[in-house]
C-alpha cells in the first residue's frame, strides 16, 4: 500500500456536510468518513490522500490533524484484538456463522471496530438466508462478505470510494466465497434485491435513496449510522418513503433499524 496522508477537518456549524464532502472528494481526498459528536454537536470530516491535499475551493473547514504514512498493518497489530498473521479474523459465532471472516488491515470503514457495523450484523443475521442482498456503502466489504456467509442467494456491494472498493475486492479474494460482487455506483447492475443494507449517516442515506433505483421495489431495508439524538427526524423521513420500522437496536448512542415496505 502507498503511504497515505490522513486529514481531519472540523466543519463550521450550519454548513453543509455533503457539499464539503463532495468538494474534498474533488480535491483528491479518499476514504472520506464523517464523525458527528453527539455531546457538543461538532462535525468532523476525515480522509486520506496519496499526496498533500490542495483544496480547489474555499470551504468552511478547519484542519485539525494531518498525519503521514499510516501503517495499517502496524495499527491493526497494535489495536485490534482480532489481528493474526497479517489479517483480521472476525469471529462470527455470535451471528451464527462458524467460520471467521478475514479482512486485510486498511483504512476502509468496516472492521467491526465501530458500533454501527455491529448493529448491522445483529439486525441482518436472521434476515439474509436465501435472499439477494444489496449492501450500499460496502466499505471494506464486511457486510456483503458476511451476507454470503449467512447464505444469501447473492450479495452485491456498492461503494463510492475507489480505494475502499479495491480493498473489498481483496477481502473477497481472501474469503473464498461464491456469488459476491462489488461495484462502483455507476456500474452496479439493476438487480432486484430482496434486502438492502445501508450503514451510512442519514444525509448520505438521503443521497443514496435518490441515486439507487434499487430502493423502489425492495421489501426489507436494514440501516444504521443514525445517532439516537436524530432518530425522530430520521424515522419521520423514512415513514414518508413508506418504510415501516419492524425492529430496532441501539449501541453506544447509535441506532440500527429493520424496515419493511
Ligand atoms: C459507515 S461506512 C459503512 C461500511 C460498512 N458497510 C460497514 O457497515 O461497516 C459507509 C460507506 O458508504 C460509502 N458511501 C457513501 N455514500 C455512498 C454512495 N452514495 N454510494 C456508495 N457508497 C457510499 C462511504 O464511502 C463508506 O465507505
Amino acid at each position: 500500500m502507498l503511504p497515505m496522508i490522513h486529514y481531519l477537518f472540523k466543519l463550521s456549524p450550519h454548513s453543509s456536510i455533503s457539499k464539503a464532502r463532495k468538494s474534498l472528494h474533488r480535491s483528491g481526498l479518499m476514504e472520506i468518513y464523517l464523525i458527528e459528536d453527539k455531546e457538543d454537536g461538532s462535525r468532523l470530516i476525515g480522509g486520506f490522500s496519496e499526496k498533500p491535499l490542495s483544496l480547489k475551493e474555499e470551504l468552511p473547514l478547519t484542519l485539525i490533524e494531518e498525519t503521514s504514512s499510516i501503517d495499517w498493518t502496524q495499527q491493526a497489530k497494535t489495536f485490534s484484538p482480532c489481528y493474526s498473521e497479517g489479517v483480521l479474523k472476525i469471529d462470527l459465532t455470535p451471528y451464527g456463522v462458524k467460520r471467521a471472516a478475514e479482512l486485510l488491515p486498511g483504512e476502509a470503514f468496516g472492521d467491526l471496530s465501530h458500533p454501527t457495523t455491529e448493529l448491522m450484523l445483529q439486525l441482518m443475521k436472521d434476515q439474509v438466508n436465501g435472499k439477494v442482498v444489496l449492501d450500499i456503502g460496502s466499505g471494506s466489504g464486511i457486510l456483503t462478505i458476511i451476507s454470503a456467509m449467512l447464505e444469501a442467494k447473492a450479495a452485491y456491494g456498492v461503494e463510492i470510494d475507489q480505494t475502499a472498493l479495491e480493498h473489498s475486492h481483496k477481502n473477497l479474494s481472501l474469503n473464498n466465497l461464491q456469488h459476491v460482487y462489488f461495484y462502483s455506483p455507476e456500474a452496479v447492475p439493476l438487480i432486484t434485491p430482496d434486502l438492502i443494507l445501508c450503514n451510512m449517516i442519514s444525509s448520505e442515506q438521503e443521497v443514496a435513496y435518490t441515486y439507487y433505483p434499487h430502493f423502489q421495489n425492495v421489501t426489507t431495508i436494514i440501516t444504521s449510522g443514525v445517532l439516537k439524538t436524530e432518530q425522530e427526524a430520521y424515522l419521520s423521513s423514512c415513514k414518508q418513503k413508506g418504510w415501516n420500522v419492524v425492529h430496532w437496536a441501539e449501541k453506544e448512542g447509535w441506532m440500527g433499524f429493520i424496515f419493511e415496505r
